[in-house]
């Protein structure tokens, strides 16, 4: 029965993943809105092992109102992640940033130099989904001054930009490198997101693609055969997250 199971699961996956490194994710466990619990946190990171990840950035929120993460909270529950994984024989490399809301907290932070960035110095910056900050341009002039480059999460989920999708073309003029969300091809959030994210992609705007893997749910939607040859379609080949 098993076999016969596995047999099925792969002929659903007509081609490989078409990446294999994620930098941004919500599988820590009990920090943010993603992961409640370890149990839930090894099951999404060997799901998205055996969708043939091996590498992941675990990036929780850090938004003044919400949740005030620190690189000491988020580096112990990277330790217990990986320790978990260990013994649970799952062969992955697992680093840990942030998701940094670009508010006031997020300022603070960033003069004290107390940042996780997903590597070399690029960090992972979000914005509201419903209203665009006034400060948006200091803001990426203080990240950049600060000897940071900003990659923006999901652009194509904020709504004050689906009136005028050549907003995108700002943002990187701006100094944003652009990471949008894989689930967001495949009309998990709606069709005006899906069109943004095309957009973007099809544009040669994207730097970066992520599974802002959050919950079960997602993981599920993110191994579907549908979603497989959707992003097959427009990422493959396009090396995204090769660093
Ligand atoms: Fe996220």
């Amino acid at each position: 029965m098993f076999n016969l199971f596995k047999k099925k699961r792969d002929l659903y996956t007509g081609e490989p993943f078409p990446v294999t490194t994620d930098i941004h994710s919500h599988i820590l466990a009990g920090i943010d809105d993603g992961s409640p619990d370890i149990a839930t946190s090894l099951k999404l990171v060997k799901g998205l092992y055996d969708l043939g990840y091996r590498r992941l950035v675990a990036t929780p929120h850090i938004i003044g109102d919400y949740y005030r993460n620190n690189p000491d909270i988020i580096n112990r529950e990277l330790e217990i992640l990986k320790n978990a994984c260990a013994e649970a024989g799952i062969n992955i490399e697992l680093f840990a940033a942030a998701e940094y809301m670009l508010d006031d907290y997020f300022l603070q932070i960033l003069k004290q130099k107390d940042i996780l960035p997903v590597y070399q110095n690029f960090i992972l910056t979000e914005l509201p989904y419903s209203v665009l900050p006034m400060n948006i341009n200091e803001m990426v002039f203080e990240i950049i001054t600060a000897g940071y480059k900003p990659i923006l999460a999901h652009p194509e989920r904020y709504f004050y930009y689906h009136h005028d999708l050549n907003e995108y073309f700002r943002l990187k003029e701006l100094g944003f490198l652009l990471q949008v969300n894989l689930l967001s091809l495949t009309g998990y959030y709606g069709p005006p997101v899906t069109k943004a994210a095309k957009f973007i992609i099809d544009n040669g705007l994207a730097d970066f693609v992520g599974s802002d893997m959050h919950h079960l749910r997602h993981l599920e939607i993110l191994s579907s055969k549908e979603t497989n040859v959707i992003l097959n379609k427009h990422i493959r080949d396009k090396g995204f997250n090769n660093f």
